[in-house]
């Protein structure tokens, strides 16, 4: 594993909400309507859509007009909708990238015209242009991912417990998260590799090796049914790294389609992100991946909206990180939310009890 967390740039960010100067801030705010463009990336990872609607609704609420598309994961497609959005004179971008390198020509003609530009979730690279990054603290996604894997297998407690057999996924090339996702797990499970209490069998520990284009499920289906055949004839699998509840159950598939059956007690341990429906449903029932990440996609969009109405009201928005994201141009003035580690014995707490999932939608989930 040469991978370290230091390739992130991680500088010395401060936690300590502070204020910078907005593009738009300022007197020009008088001129303002509010007027938002919203580009979400695609519809089939569910929480996009959640965050989409949410958005729209709020901002609508305050009296804004908005624009609000989805991409079908399509780089060129999103391009065509934000150039769209800048036509219509949006005055602010609130932008999910499909590719986070794609964007660079439109944004500069948004910039231009005095668009004030918010990455939201995900960084925008290789652009001056964005003026502020909401997100939530990525690398301790991997590491919270990690952390289940090494808990479930009892590695901490017993120091001689192991050698157990993990296999690494990680999400789109495209996507910068993923290499955030990815090192926070490796750097996690590092220690416990280095001890050879963990093999990774198939020695994939690139992240382009472990690579799941377009967070597909189905990619990430035809993957796992290979490393099963390559490298797990007779060779038990203990626990899967995955980063995204789609790319899970595609693993749970592949894995009972080689007759691994979900919930006995020899179905590897699976990690997940995102709080799915129909994964949560198969945490609670043991039918399939046993943990995911917990973003509230609520408090990521109050955070994307209050960037709007402080720019309204003349003010600054608030962030609280200066110096962990560095987009190739610059480090992004951040606000990052902490994420939630989520299994079977706190899914009701966090996810019904916050009302962020009824327990009727995960009832009738299907995966
Ligand atoms: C997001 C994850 C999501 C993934 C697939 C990432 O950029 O941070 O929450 O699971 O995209 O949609």
């Amino acid at each position: 594993m040469h991978l370290s967390r230091r390739r992130l740039l991680y500088g010395s960010a401060g936690v300590a909400a502070v204020s910078v100067a907005g593009c738009s801030a300022g007197e020009e705010s008088a001129q303002l309507t509010g007027f938002t463009g919203i580009s979400m990336p695609m519809t089939f990872s569910e929480r996009w859509v959640i965050e989409g609607e949410y958005l729209q609704d709020h901002l609508e609420g305050l009296g804004y007009r908005v624009l609000l598309e989805y991409a079908d994961n399509d780089p060129e497609i999103q391009v065509e909708q934000i150039q769209a959005m800048v036509d219509a004179g949006v005055e602010f971008l609130i932008i999910a990238a499909v590719d986070n390198r794609s964007l660079g020509s439109v944004l500069a003609e948004a910039k231009d015209k005095g668009v004030t530009i918010i990455a939201y979730d995900r960084l925008i690279l290789d652009t001056p242009d964005v003026d502020y990054y909401v997100s939530f603290d990525n690398y301790e996604v991997g590491v919270l991912q990690a952390k289940h894997i090494i808990s479930r297998l009892g590695l901490e407690e017993d120091d001689d417990a192991g050698p157990f057999n993990v296999e690494l996924f990680s999400g789109s090339l495209d996507d910068s998260n993923s290499e955030y996702f990815f090192l926070g797990g490796l750097d996690t499970l590092e220690r416990y590799t280095y001890e050879g209490r963990i093999n990774i069998v198939s020695q994939d520990t690139e992240q382009a090796r472990t690579a799941t284009q377009g967070w597909d499920g189905a990619v990430a289906e035809k993957r796992m049914t290979k490393l099963l055949e390559d490298h797990y004839g007779d060779e038990p699998l203990h626990a899967v790294l995955s980063p995204y509840d789609g790319i899970s159950r595609g693993i749970v598939d592949a894995l009972a389609e080689a007759d691994y059956r979900p919930g006995s007690d020899d179905f590897p341990i699976i990690t997940g992100q995102d709080a799915e429906a129909a994964s949560v449903k198969d945490i609670r029932d043991e039918t399939g991946q046993t943990q995911t990440v917990f973003k509230d996609t609520r408090s990521l969009a109050d955070v994307a909206i209050s960037m709007v109405t402080a720019i309204m009201d003349g003010d600054s928005p608030e962030v609280n990180d200066l110096g962990t994201y560095n987009n190739g141009f610059k480090f992004v003035p951040a606000f990052l939310l902490e994420p939630v580690s989520v299994d079977r014995s706190n899914w009701e707490e966090v996810l019904i009890d916050s009302g962020y999932l009824a327990e009727e939608t995960v009832d009738e989930a299907e995966g």
